[in-house]
């Protein structure tokens, strides 16, 4: 069994000794770091858990460091990303509709609209909602499995681990049944343009297409549910707008911030517990003899390969941070994901071990913009795990050299993952 480490081991210094450079840069999507990030994070974290880049963003991968910003309110998100983006690649880029509209989702916002739009869900996300939700998420497994099963060989990506979020969030959203399809694209689903590296020209034509058409899409739905309500969330934000409680602009933008946030996080979480569990097949006969341990497997598969790796903060007031100067303004990348194998607060952090008690990862962030869906993202993958365990007891996957999605440092998935049952 493998606890949180001692707090009162000894900390590592938090400034780089002079001339320190990583091997790559880490906003950069190198080759190596999407296949491994964790080398280039323990450089980071033995040399300078804090630490300011090049690109004059600070990068804190630190436990410490990481876990007390996320918390601290000396730092917010807000901004953060339209401020970056306009001195990284000009204003005319922030105006794009791909970035522009994304100022209304409440994980751009700090205070009290952050505050007013998180309180109007919310409840959504509670722990009762999301269990109620199981059976649906079962069956929807089921027929996954049976059609995967139809065939010699699948793509777990493509065949499971897509489509469970993906049909969650369209009905929790509200999305009538037949439309459900339209959503399943997993290359248009937004999360890419909150990557660090600037979009190509054919990425940024292809995404503000696809945020566009999605727009369309919720305006029709929104006018949908004023005349059929539901049990969904565009019905709850199509009543807080009429009560003058949300922008039409805000309804649109937050029930797009369930596919931006719901839907590319539990795909991969789904998709990297699974290579991490054929990876140490001794984790999986684990689990294989007691289902029981599913809960903490999944716990233990959110810290030891986060899908999102970093979460951004700017700091809001001039200040001393861990023996750095930060100054109002500055961006820091907190990488949770590092943070999740710091020796100085796990033991044996690089090891995989779903026995772990007192597992507390960052993977879903901290302070007020918490992950909302964190809970709803684990009971998926519980789910989908589960159903594999009964439906697919001899499950193969090709595990050699797997493919991970080019280009990304903040989330983390694979693009593919061949197996047979
Ligand atoms: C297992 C998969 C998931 C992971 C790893 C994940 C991770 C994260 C992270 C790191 C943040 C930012 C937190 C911060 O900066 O402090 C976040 C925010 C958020 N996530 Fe998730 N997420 C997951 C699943 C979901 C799901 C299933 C939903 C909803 C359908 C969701 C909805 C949101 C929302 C709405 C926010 C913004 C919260 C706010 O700003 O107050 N996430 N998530």
């Amino acid at each position: 069994m493998y606890n949180v480490a001692d707090s009162s081991r000894s900390a590592s210094p938090t400034l780089p000794a002079a001339g320190f450079s990583p091997s790559y840069d880490p906003l950069i999507p190198h080759p190596e770091h999407v296949k491994d990030p964790y080398r280039v994070y323990a450089e980071l974290r033995s040399n300078a858990p804090l630490y300011r880049s090049p690109h004059g963003v600070w990068i804190a991968s630190g436990y410490e460091e990481v876990s007390t910003m996320l918390k601290s309110p000396d730092f917010g998100r807000g901004y953060f990303y339209f401020d970056n983006m306009a001195k990284r690649l000009g204003e005319a880029m922030v105006s794009q509709p791909v970035y522009a509209s994304a100022r209304e989702m409440m994980v751009m916002k700090d205070g009290p609209d952050h505050l007013r739009l998180r309180g109007l869900v919310a409840h959504f996300f509670s722990h009762r909602n999301v269990e109620a939700l199981r059976p649906f998420m079962r069956s929807v497994m089921e027929g996954l499995i049976d059609k995967a099963l139809e065939k010699s060989s699948f793509d777990v990506m493509t065949d499971i681990a897509f489509p469970l979020p993906s049909a969650v969030i369209c009905r929790l959203v509200g999305l009538p049944e037949a439309d459900w399809p339209r959503f399943r694209q997993r290359s248009t689903n937004g999360s890419r343009a909150l990557e660090p590296a600037p979009l190509s020209p054919l990425e940024l034509a292809e995404q503000n297409h696809a945020v566009e058409e999605a727009r369309d899409y919720f305006s029709w739905l929104i006018e949908l549910r004023k005349r059929e309500p539901g049990d969904d969330l565009a019905t709850l934000l199509v009543n807080a707008e009429a009560a003058g409680q949300a922008s039409r602009e805000e309804v649109i933008e937050n029930l797009r911030m369930m596919f931006v946030g719901g839907q590319e996080t539990t795909v991969n979480t789904i998709g990297n517990g699974l290579l991490a569990l054929h990876r140490h097949p001794d984790q999986l006969q684990a689990l294989k003899s007691d289902r029981a341990l599913i809960p903490d497997a999944v716990t233990e598969i959110v810290r030891y390969d986060s899908a999102v790796q970093i979460t951004p903060r700017q700091a809001r007031c001039d200040m001393e941070m861990c023996g750095a100067a930060i100054t109002a303004g500055d961006t820091i990348l907190c990488v949770v994901a590092s943070a999740n194998r710091d020796e100085r607060a796990w033991v044996q952090a690089d090891r995989f071990d779903i026995s772990r008690k007192r597992n507390y990862p960052l993977s879903f962030g901290g302070g007020p913009h918490y992950c909302l869906g964190a809970q709803l993202g684990m009971v998926e993958t519980e789910v989908a795990l589960a159903a594999l365990l009964d439906r697919m007891p001899n499950l193969a996957l090709d595990i050699a050299d797997p493919r991970w999605l080019p280009g990304t440092v903040v989330f983390r998935g694979l693009q593919s993952l061949p197996a047979h049952a």
